[in-house]
C-alpha cells in the first residue's frame, strides 16, 4: 500500500561499493523482476567506473540506472570528475545531486548542487537532489527551517517533475538504522511538497519526493505509504539483490 501521487521510484544508490563480482546482484534483480508488474520505478546507482558493465547486466530489464554525482560543466579540466552528459553516454537516466556524503566530504554547497541538477538537465537526465537535516538540527527544532534553506538553495526554479526527484534524507538515519517517526516523515514531506510549489509552480505538484535513511524491507510499507512519500532512496539494503526487492515490493 503506497501513497497517492506520482509513479514512484525506488533508486539504490551502491554509494563507494561494486565490482565486477558484484554485477550478480543487479543480474539476479533484473530475473527476479522480469515478470512482475512494478507500480514504480527502479533504479539502480553504481559508481561511475562499472556503469557500463552494470548496464549490460541490465539490458532488457525494466531497470533504469543512475550515476551517484556529477560535475556542473559538460567537459573540461577537472580531474576526476564525470560529467552529467558522460553518465548519458554510459545508459544512465538520472543522477543524485547533493547527497549529503557529498556536502560533507566534499564540502558541497546548495549553489554548487544547484549547478549540479542544471548539468543534469542540460544532459538530459533526472536530476536527484538530496536534502536533510543533521541531528542537531532535529533537536534544536530547525529540519523546516534547513530543510526550506537546502530546496531553495539547490533546486533550480525552472525544473520539471519530469526531470526532478528530491530525496528527503536526514543525515541521521543515514546508515544508521534509525528513522524518524511516521508523523515526522509525513510532517517533512508535506513542507517540501509546499516549498516546492513556490519553486517549480505547477510542476511541484507532479514531483517525485523520495525518502532515505535506513529504508529496509522491514519499515518500507510503513514508510512508503505516508502522504507525499513517492517513493526510496536506498543505500546499504540496495546492494543485496534480496533486500531490494524486499523494499520495491511495496510497489508491486
Ligand atoms: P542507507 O543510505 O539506506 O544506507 O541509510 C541511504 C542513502 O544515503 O541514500
Amino acid at each position: 500500500m503506497a501513497s497517492e501521487g506520482p509513479r514512484p521510484l525506488v533508486a539504490g544508490n551502491w554509494k563507494m561499493n561494486g565490482s565486477v563480482a558484484m554485477l550478480k546482484e543487479p543480474r539476479l534483480l533484473a530475473a527476479m523482476l522480469k515478470d512482475v508488474k512494478l507500480k514504480a520505478d527502479v533504479m539502480v546507482c553504481p559508481p561511475a567506473v562499472i556503469l557500463r558493465r552494470v548496464k549490460s547486466v541490465l539490458k532488457g530489464s525494466k531497470i533504469k540506472m543512475g550515476g551517484q554525482d556529477c560535475h556542473w560543466n559538460p567537459a573540461g579540466a577537472h580531474t576526476g570528475d564525470v560529467s552529467a552528459e558522460m553518465l548519458k553516454e554510459s545508459g544512465c537516466t538520472a543522477v543524485i545531486a547533493g547527497h549529503s556524503e557529498r556536502r560533507t566530504n566534499h564540502a558541497e554547497t546548495d549553489e554548487m548542487v544547484m549547478k549540479k541538477a542544471r548539468g543534469a538537465h542540460r544532459a538530459g537526465l533526472t536530476a536527484i537532489i538530496c536534502i536533510g537535516e543533521t541531528l542537531e538540527e532535529r533537536k534544536s527544532g530547525k529540519t523546516l527551517e534547513v530543510v526550506s534553506r537546502q530546496l531553495k538553495g539547490s533546486v533550480p526554479e525552472e525544473s520539471t517533475a519530469a526531470k526532478t526527484v528530491i530525496a528527503y534524507e536526514p543525515v541521521w538515519a543515514i546508515g544508521t538504522g534509525l528513522t524518524p517517526t511516521t508523523p515526522e516523515v509525513a510532517e517533512v514531506h508535506a513542507h517540501i511538497r509546499a516549498e516546492l510549489a513556490g519553486i517549480m509552480g505547477a510542476e511541484g505538484k507532479g514531483t517525485r519526493i523520495l525518502y532515505g535513511g535506513s529504508v529496509k524491507p522491514s519499515n518500507a510499507v510503513e514508510l512508503m505509504s505516508q502522504p507525499n512519500v513517492n517513493g526510496a532512496l536506498v543505500g546499504g539494503a540496495s546492494l543485496k539483490a534480496a533486500d531490494f526487492l524486499g523494499i520495491i515490493k511495496v510497489y508491486t
